[in-house]
């Protein structure tokens, strides 16, 4: 390892232009525009974004010195973002946020006029991985390196256009069909030779990415399927010293399992059962519907729950949990999902009781800031050099990448605490352990 990390004055500063590219234009991408458009005009409340309105405590508790976190981790200007998208249908932003149908008209009325200047770019597609949709706003190329080649272009000119100083890409579009790395994507050579050959193993997001790495921007993942999450891309962000982040946005159910099973385990108790299921009819719903998909994130949401109870080191509390997850497409709920989470735990001598949790959520209102905070950290990442995998980002993720050899870090308070301890120490301030035994004893070591 010889990279070594910016901290404080030595960070790039965040000037001029930053513009977030995006494949998906659906129900987030769009809500997420229609709100920084609306907060550029200072008519919106940021709530849900740490980038936006979070606070971050400096010092000892006794100084009760907090600071914003965007002025203190010197993040970038939401108004010096620029936005570009790619979809497989023309619809503008406009159009395309009335279809998402999560936004009041009035929302999406007051910011018209940006959001009808926002015209995706014709998407790299294939059916195969998308099954349930069907569109005609698609690239053409003999081979998926012309179409990564077209990506590359497409970047190019949206950085001279809009004068960008820098660019990140976040994948918004839909979850492809499940699959695991295949010898195509061992190494950098194969992949390009794959590109070239159209091995069929590499998929759409992989030439977004690809794409985006190539020209040295960062890259993160908003839905579980692979994209860089394989040797082959990971070679290539390390190779060109470019920030990956992923994979699919911490939101609803997921979010709220991250918050009550690390407090389960706190106390040490058993749980038997995790019964999880949803009703969801927006788009996301339709293509979760095909199996493969579905088997996408399915795998990202059954992963949360071993690593916080760790049934390794408590066999006695969690080895025989049955754990299941369910997903129903429901057209007449849109974008607002409902879940429900039977959990069946016990106590002291073996007891059993039972939480029920109800959430009505709405997927794409708690996704926005997510999104947003993950392009501004994930500039500020590659501002201070901090490349590969961007792990204190885990705090946004249901199914965080991590370094071979570590286990990923589910539970949303220690993600919590490695966000803000990571900004911290990029800004050369004093981490905090919380431990407060200073505020006690003299911790001066005894001496003989
Ligand atoms: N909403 C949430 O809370 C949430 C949480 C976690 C993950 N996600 C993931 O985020 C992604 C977006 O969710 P959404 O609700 O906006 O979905 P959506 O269906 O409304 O939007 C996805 C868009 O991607 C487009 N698309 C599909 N394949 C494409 C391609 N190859 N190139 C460019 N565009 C393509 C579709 O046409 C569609 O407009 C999904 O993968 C979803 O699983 C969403």
């Amino acid at each position: 390892m010889n990279k070594t990390i910016l901290r404080g004055e030595k960070i790039a500063p965040a000037e001029g232009k930053l513009g977030v590219l995006i494949p998906g234009m659906g129900a987030v991408t769009t809500t997420l525009l229609a709100g920084v458009f609306a907060l550029k005009k200072g008519n919106n409340k940021a709530f849900g974004s740490l980038t936006q309105m979070g606070k971050i405590r400096l010092g000892k508790r006794t100084d009760n010195k907090f600071a914003s976190i965007k002025e203190f981790a010197k993040l970038a200007d939401i108004k010096d973002l620029v936005f570009g998208t790619w979809d497989i249908f023309e619809d503008s932003a406009y159009i395309a946020a009335q279809k998402a149908a999560v936004l009041k008209s009035s929302d999406i009325e007051l910011v018209k006029e940006e959001l009808e200047s926002i015209k995706p770019m014709a998407a790299v597609f294939d059916k195969r991985f998308v099954k349930n949709l069907d569109g005609n706003h698609i690239k053409k190329g003999q081979n998926k390196m012309e179409l990564a080649e077209q990506v590359i272009e497409d970047i190019k000119n949206f950085k001279e256009k809009n004068n960008c100083a820098r660019m990140v890409m976040c994948w918004a579009g839909s979850t492809e069909a499940y699959a695991k790395p295949s010898s195509v994507h061992d190494s950098l050579k194969n992949f390009e030779e794959g590109l070239k050959n159209n091995a069929p193993e590499i998929t759409p997001s992989q030439i977004y990415a690809y794409a985006a790495l190539k020209m040295k921007v960062p890259y993160l993942n908003g839905a579980p399927h692979l994209t860089t999450d394989c040797n082959a891309l990971m070679e290539l962000a390390e190779k060109n010293e470019v920030a990956v982040g992923g994979k699919d946005f911490k939101t609803g159910q997921t979010l709220m399992k991250t918050i009550l099973a690390p407090g389960l385990n706190a106390r040490l108790l058993g749980v038997n059962g995790w019964f999880s299921t949803n009703i969801l009819g927006n788009r996301d719903g339709e293509v979760l519907d095909d199996p493969e998909s579905f088997k996408s994130k399915e795998v990202s949401k059954l992963g949360v729950i071993d690593t916080i109870l760790k049934p390794d080191l408590y066999p006695e509390l969690y080895d025989n949990i049955y754990h299941k997850v369910r997903i129903n497409y429901y057209p007449p709920r849109g974008d607002n999902k409902e879940s429900w989470d039977n959990i069946d735990i016990f106590g002291w001598m073996g007891y059993p009781m039972e939480i029920k949790i109800n959430f009505l959520c709405r997927d794409s209102i708690l996704a926005a800031p997510v999104m947003l905070d993950l392009i501004i950290f994930a500039d500020l990442a590659q501002r201070a050099n901090m490349t590969g995998i961007l792990e204190w980002l885990s705090f946004y993720f249901k199914s965080p990448i991590v370094k071979k050899g570590l286990y990923p870090e589910n539970g949303i308070f220690v993600q919590r605490s490695k966000l803000l301890n990571t900004l911290r120490y990029l800004m050369k301030e004093e981490l905090i352990t919380h431990t407060g035994l200073d505020y006690y004893y003299d911790l001066e070591e005894e001496k003989e």
